[in-house]
């Protein structure tokens, strides 16, 4: 695997891979690899020429209370990690080498990126749609694969994709979750051993919603109700909001279909770990 840090010879390898008629898949990442990326990994592996993988500690997606400084960095880890997984270009950049002095310029996907996650976290989306941008035109990908646990993100990114006219596969599977449910996240090693004995609840209480979804309840008001009775139970977390949208607009809809995202997310009361999780009802958008 070659460990690329410069902008320029990333971009000048990408050109020599295409002049020479390979196709490239790409795996966008902040690093604290778990099985999820891995899995995104082997995905992009088994469809492409080459794997890229990034490791990128975004500053521009991390609101000025948030946990940039603290965010789980183990560089070395993650590089065997890729390695084994298949990765042949691992893309670390330093936050110098993404936003030198002067840097002005940030992209806003409207509408989708204030409400949920964006109104919890104000110009987290600017942050990532600025940084996936970049890091798209610093790889250039056929294809990008991204996972549905950060489910908005995805949406915003499609959007971009589409808005703008990028000639980049966009890619979305489904979450990875431990074996009791928990979706898996780099966040999930700041939870206290308490808390992660609760965190299986978010999943249990999504599962809940959904098999009523499909005993027939249509009512939004009725599912949030449902997630609100499981998260009663829960000790070491509260909810932050429960959220019943269209997965296209992320409207709120007060009746569901097969096309509806139930979104949560919660905050530990320990260690201040936000989770987010998330369910699709029927087909999924993706
Ligand atoms: O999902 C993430 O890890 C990040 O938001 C991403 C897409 C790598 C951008 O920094």
């Amino acid at each position: 695997m070659r460990i690329i840090r410069s902008i320029e010879e990333m971009q000048n390898y990408s050109t020599d891979l295409h002049r020479a008629g390979k196709t490239t898949g790409f795996v966008p990442t902040m690093g604290a690899l778990h099985d999820g990326h891995l899995s995104l990994l082997k995905h992009i592996r088994s469809k492409v020429n080459s794997a890229i993988m990034s490791i990128f500690v975004n500053p521009t997606q991390f609101g000025p209370k948030e946990d940039l400084a603290r965010y789980p960095r183990p560089f070395e880890k993650d590089c065997a990690l890729a390695e084994r997984n298949g990765c042949d270009i691992l893309f670390s950049p330093s936050s110098d080498e993404m936003y030198p002095e002067g840097f002005s310029s940030y992209l806003t996907v409207e509408n989708l990126s204030t409400t949920l996650e964006g109104e919890i976290r104000p110009g987290h989306f600017k942050g990532v749609a600025t940084v996936v941008l970049k890091l798209f035109n610093i790889v250039s990908p056929d294809i990008a694969v991204f996972g549905q646990k950060d489910v908005q993100q995805a949406i915003i990114l499609k959007r971009m994709v589409k808005d703008l006219n990028l000639r980049i596969n966009l890619l979305v599977l489904p979450t990875f979750r431990e074996s009791d449910g928990l979706a898996m996240s780099s966040r999930n090693s700041y939870l206290t051993p308490e808390e992660r004995k609760d965190a299986p609840l978010i999943y249990q209480a999504l599962r809940k919603a959904h098999d009523n979804y499909n005993r027939g309840e249509l009512l939004s008001q009725k599912l949030s109700e449902q997630i609100q009775s499981v998260f009663k139970s829960a000790h070491f977390f509260r909810p932050e909001y429960i959220e019943v949208v269209n997965s296209y607009t992320l409207a709120p809809v007060e009746l569901v279909s097969n096309k509806t995202l139930l979104a949560v997310a919660c905050r530990t009361t320990q260690s201040n770990t936000r989770l987010i999780d998330n369910v699709i009802l029927g087909f999924g958008v993706f």
